[in-house]
């Protein structure tokens, strides 16, 4: 059981965030990632279309005998995650609480600013998830479209970035909001723009959190393995952009990649 891999997927190369945390904190473990690069983006699409591709990415890799699933994308999260948990019998983690839970933790005026892409602000999973926790806190949310693909073209520095970031958290700004959760897979590769431009805000990357708890729930299953970890990687569209632009995310090599179809729901 507890040599198993852990299951990670993404709409595409985004979740590479998760999954570079998640290696960080557990070497010893197999992981088996899932970026649905054919399909990608999932947060400009509808509810059920994201549930649809979602449930055939978990699916695949239940196929890969996990015993811990990932939902590493912030859309795939905010609209499938609960629907995934009752269908699934392995423990699945998604990455809308943990981001919650370490926002909640680090406001000290009790305003949270949740940026991410449309779908997500749309289903207000953020803003619930933090209500949840803390009634009295205000939960700002914000989409920024166009930090994808800004991320995916690797501009995440320099004078296009700042324009563009400027731009879109201008009204974030003149609200009084002193943490900020990142809440999309790219948006952590905005991190020093997204500082620069916000100044005093304490920024919370889901990723980072979402792998405690990864940690955190093998740990108490005592489902940890331990020996030296490997890494497999599936796509749904050509590896070769995956493994360009997902080097430099995850500044390490991507070796034993493989193309897959998913099967339709
Ligand atoms: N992975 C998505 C997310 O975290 C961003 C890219 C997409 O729209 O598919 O919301």
């Amino acid at each position: 059981m507890n040599n198993r891999p852990i299951g990670i997927f993404d709409s595409g190369i985004g979740g590479l965030t998760v999954f570079k945390e998640v290696s960080r904190m557990l070497p010893d473990e197999d992981i088996v990632y899932l970026g649905d690069t054919a399909r990608v983006p999932y947060g400009i699409r509808s509810p059920e279309t994201v549930m649809r591709y979602s449930f055939e990415c978990a699916d695949f890799l239940l196929k890969q005998n996990i015993k811990l699933l990932v939902v590493a994308c912030n859309t795939a999260s905010a609209i499938s995650l609960q629907e995934i948990q009752r269908n699934v019998s392995i423990p699945v983690i998604g990455v809308i609480e943990p981001g919650a839970r370490a926002a909640v933790r680090s406001t000290a005026n009790k305003k949270i600013g949740v940026i991410g892409t449309e779908a997500t602000i749309r289903s207000s999973a953020y803003l619930k998830a933090i209500k949840l926790l803390d009634e009295s806190i205000e939960a700002i949310g914000l989409p920024c479209p166009l930090f994808v693909p800004l991320v995916e073209e690797g501009w995440t520095d320099g004078m296009i970035a700042k324009m563009i970031v400027e731009r879109y958290l201008k009204n974030l700004k003149d609200t009084s909001v002193d943490t900020i959760v990142l809440g999309c897979t790219h948006y952590p590769l905005l991190k020093d723009v997204i500082q620069d431009v916000m100044g005093d805000v304490r920024l919370i990357d889901s990723a980072v959190e979402t792998a405690k708890v990864v940690k955190d729930t093998l740990k108490s299953q005592k489902a940890r393995a331990n020996r030296q970890g490997r890494q497999k990687f599936y796509v749904t569209d050509s590896p070769e952009k995956f493994v360009n632009v997902g080097e430099r995310f995850l500044q390490n090599k991507i070796e034993n990649i493989e193309k897959i179809q998913l099967e339709a729901r």
